[in-house]
């Protein structure tokens, strides 16, 4: 049977969301603290967090926006969110399962948006970011931050082969260049960027996304086949841990 990508996305997060809520890289990081300290300095009146997984933007966001909506295309992730809002108390998110190339907001409805570690399974990365800015008012902060592809075809490969052997949902981790490029083509001028290097210990980043073993084999097979240039970037590990590359880019809606 074959599925739109969208299907393949719910499937891939829905029966996860626990391990997504409850995951130490996506719940704390640098990043997360940089993407906080923007919301705090911009004190939005409603934020959006676009791709929200287990919540942890608009967890921070609600700290700081007087209203956060959350939204996700997996229902589950969605009820997750709301079920862990409401064991913190911050009744000022709401959630919508919504994709993002088609978002069900009016034009400027928000003026702000976090978007971190979604755009990579999107399967029309452009028309998310152009929904992005619609529905963001002219003047609006944006905050993205994504895992990005160090931009050379030798390690661009392996490192879009490794994240779709795990993860069939996986589409592109960007370059810098291509996330660039896409912001401004979607009306959004640039601001700043940063960059951090981030440890994914191998079994648990494969555990979260019950990996089948067919794969993680693949993924162990092309690792130890590697070469040094390969291996020197990613820093690979014995047991196949490494270092991904993330980017965070703050923008503003043009
Ligand atoms: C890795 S999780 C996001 C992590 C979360 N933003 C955080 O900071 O912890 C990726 C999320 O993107 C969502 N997603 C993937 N493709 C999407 C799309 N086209 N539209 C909306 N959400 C999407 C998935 O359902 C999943 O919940």
């Amino acid at each position: 049977m074959t599925r739109a990508h969208h299907a393949v996305v719910e499937d891939q997060f829905g029966p996860r969301a626990k391990a997504y809520v409850e995951s130490a890289v996506h719940a704390g990081g640098e990043d997360l603290d940089a993407l906080e300290a923007v919301v705090r300095r911009v004190a939005p009146v409603r934020a959006l967090d676009l791709g929200t997984g287990g919540g942890h933007v608009a967890y921070r966001m609600a700290r700081h926006a007087r209203k956060v909506t959350a939204s996700d295309l997996s229902g589950e992730m969605l009820a997750a969110v709301a079920a862990t809002a409401r064991t913190r108390a911050l009744d000022n998110i709401e959630t919508m399962e919504a994709p993002a190339e088609r978002l069900p907001f009016p034009d400027a409805a928000f003026d702000f948006l976090g978007c971190r570690y979604s755009a990579h399974h999107w399967h029309d990365f452009e028309r998310g970011m152009r929904e992005a800015r619609r529905v963001l008012a002219r003047g609006a902060t944006a905050v993205v931050i994504d895992a990005y592809s160090p931009g050379s075809p030798l390690l661009d490969t392996h490192l879009q082969a490794v994240e779709l052997l795990r993860d069939p949902s996986h589409v592109r981790d960007y370059t810098a260049a291509e996330w660039a490029g896409a912001l401004v083509r979607s009306g959004f001028q640039m601001r700043t960027g940063r960059t951090w290097r981030i440890r994914m210990d191998f079994d648990v980043w494969i555990s979260r996304m019950r990996t089948p073993a067919v794969h993680v084999q693949a993924i162990r097979a092309l690792q130890a086949a590697a070469s040094a240039e390969v291996r020197d970037h990613f820093a690979i590990e014995a047991d196949g841990s490494f270092m991904l590359d993330v980017m965070m880019v703050e923008a503003i809606a043009a």
